[in-house]
């Protein structure tokens, strides 16, 4: 028999909470819609005994005015407090360099760096970087390439590329702020996700980064990372 049961859910940080409330149902989600200010889930769980459809309850948040500095520009938003900063970047910034992935701190995809630090900003409300320095792959430089965006280039890393902001962007704020900090450190350090599986050559790229970076010249050979890449 069909059973109607409604549930009041609260943003996708909540994920796992829904996940444990309906563990016997198959679940898919779905989000709301493509406003950055309704960032609730559609569940539908089907077993072979309960039919559930749950509501979700958009809680709105008051807008408030939220100061920060993005890639060195002072920026005045007046926007809800708990609104994801990726949501701030992508949607309301229109820096749509950094990607969602997952959306609950797991893949990295969204990356950003707060102050020189690397920050999920999936999970992270804008309200928490007021008055902070916020630098996404658009900003890294602006001065052309960085060495680390260099090697990424020589040694060809990305493949369908999604993730590939997230990782520069930790990379990054890994080696700024860990300088002696060997390439197996660095991606011991490194927890972003590739689905396209470009670890090895990002391992390659990560020892000619401490090599360089060691030494102050430039490790690339154009030849040796062609025959490395199968190019
Ligand atoms: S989208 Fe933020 S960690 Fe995956
Ligand atoms: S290059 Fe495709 S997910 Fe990493």
């Amino acid at each position: 028999m069909d059973k109607a049961l409604k549930a009041g859910i609260w943003l996708t940080s909540d994920l796992s909470i829904m996940l444990q409330l309906f563990n016997s149902c198959v679940i898919t989600t779905k989000t709301v819609a493509s406003s950055p200010s309704l960032h609730g889930i559609i569940i539908a769980c089907t077993d072979l005994v309960i039919y559930a459809t749950c509501q979700v309850t958009i809680q709105k948040e008051e807008k408030v005015m939220i100061e920060l500095t993005v890639n060195g520009e002072s920026r005045q938003l007046d926007i809800e407090s708990d609104m994801p900063l990726l949501w701030v970047l992508r949607n309301e910034l229109g820096l749509t360099g950094t990607k969602f992935g997952c959306g609950i701190a797991a893949c990295g995809a969204c990356t950003v760096q707060v102050n020189g630090n690397a920050m999920r900003s999936c999970v992270t409300p804008v309200s928490a970087v007021q008055g902070q320095h916020v630098t996404t792959i658009e900003g890294l430089s602006s001065n052309g390439l960085t060495d680390v965006q260099q090697a990424w280039v020589e040694h060809q890393i990305p493949q369908c590329g999604y993730c590939q902001s997230g990782m520069i962007m930790a990379v990054s704020a890994h080696l700024d702020n860990s300088s002696a900090s060997s390439a197996d450190e660095t991606a011991r350090a490194i927890s972003n996700i590739c689905r396209c599986g470009t670890y090895p050559r990002i391992r390659r790229a990560l020892a000619s980064l401490q090599e360089q970076r060691n030494t102050g010249v430039q490790q690339f050979d154009p030849a040796t990372a062609a025959q490395e890449n199968n190019v």
